[in-house]
């Protein structure tokens, strides 16, 4: 199965960069599933229902969120009602929407999609190892064809440490939400493919996608700064490309993807595409 995870698409370049290219992508690497980071589509905060229409619409099958998810406060009220859109797993009981999904490809195969929180720097949740073990105890490899993991976090030990305990457990684990890909993408030892951070889709010209004056501003002056904008130069597209065995479900092979923008750009296969041009 070949599955391609976009990092947290950053306002309306990463949108856009994400809505044009998917489409592309999903013929020239045959994807038969792509899942993208959302939290920060509605310019830099959260997603609104038209945005995952939109991403829906160009060939994304799942959207997944992070820390940000209700920063669009009408999407609380729609998440229920839209099984492709996950929050984190490890959210308090009783929270609305789901921190997974089980997905059918068309052709009998499936996919679990995993959303969960890392906790190191960041809000006070619910254990994630705790969540997925859970999940995983549900629904093991083999029951499901393929299962990815996006692990939005900030401590690359924390994101590492997931990636080893799923580890021959889960065909990827993933890192979202530092917005800055990482060049450590691997096969561990069991199976499970490992990146710690896909990277955003969005302006690198920027501070992790917001506007570099307001941005570098707070770290200048101890006082309430302006208000971040986002970035709206041209995206770099960030993912993380990978391929699993469909009977063992565990990764024969991990790449990242760039492509547009600023950054240096990378094709996943060693086969050049037809026409890869950023
Ligand atoms: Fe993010
Ligand atoms: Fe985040």
């Amino acid at each position: 199965m070949r599955l391609l995870l976009c990092g947290d698409v950053v306002g309306r370049s990463g949108r856009t960069v994400v809505t044009t290219q998917v489409p592309r992508l999903r013929r020239e690497l045959a994807l038969d599933f792509v899942v993208v980071n959302g939290e920060n589509a509605a310019h830099g905060f959260g997603i609104t229902d038209k945005i995952c229409e939109e991403f829906y619409a160009s060939g994304v099958d799942v959207i997944t969120t992070g820390n940000h998810v209700w920063d669009r406060r009408d999407i609380i009220s729609y998440i229920d009602g839209d099984p492709r859109l996950l929050r984190p797993v490890n959210f308090p009981p009783g929270t609305p929407g789901k921190g997974h999904g089980v997905f059918a490809l068309g052709d009998g195969r499936s996919v679990m999609v995993i959303n969960a929180m890392a906790r190191l720097f960041m809000d006070a949740i619910d254990d994630p190892f705790t969540g997925v073990e859970r999940l995983l105890a549900e629904r093991p490899l083999g029951r499901v064809n393929a299962i990815l993991l996006d692990f939005h976090g900030e401590a690359t030990s924390e994101k590492m440490s997931m990636g080893h305990f799923c580890d021959g457990r889960v065909s990827a684990v993933v890192g979202t939400h530092s917005h800055v890909p990482t060049a450590d993408a691997q096969i561990l030892p069991k199976g499970t493919a490992y990146m710690t951070d896909a990277g955003m889709c969005g302006d690198y010209d920027s501070v992790i996608g917001m506007q570099k004056e307001a941005a570098i501003a707070r770290f200048l002056r101890k006082m309430p700064g302006e208000k971040l904008q986002v970035a709206e130069g041209e995206a770099t597209l960030c993912a993380a490309f990978i391929e699993t065995d469909d009977a063992t479900g565990l990764a024969t092979r991990i790449a990242p993807l760039r492509l547009g923008g600023r950054l240096k750009a990378h094709w996943p296969l060693d086969v050049p595409a037809r026409a890869f041009s950023p």
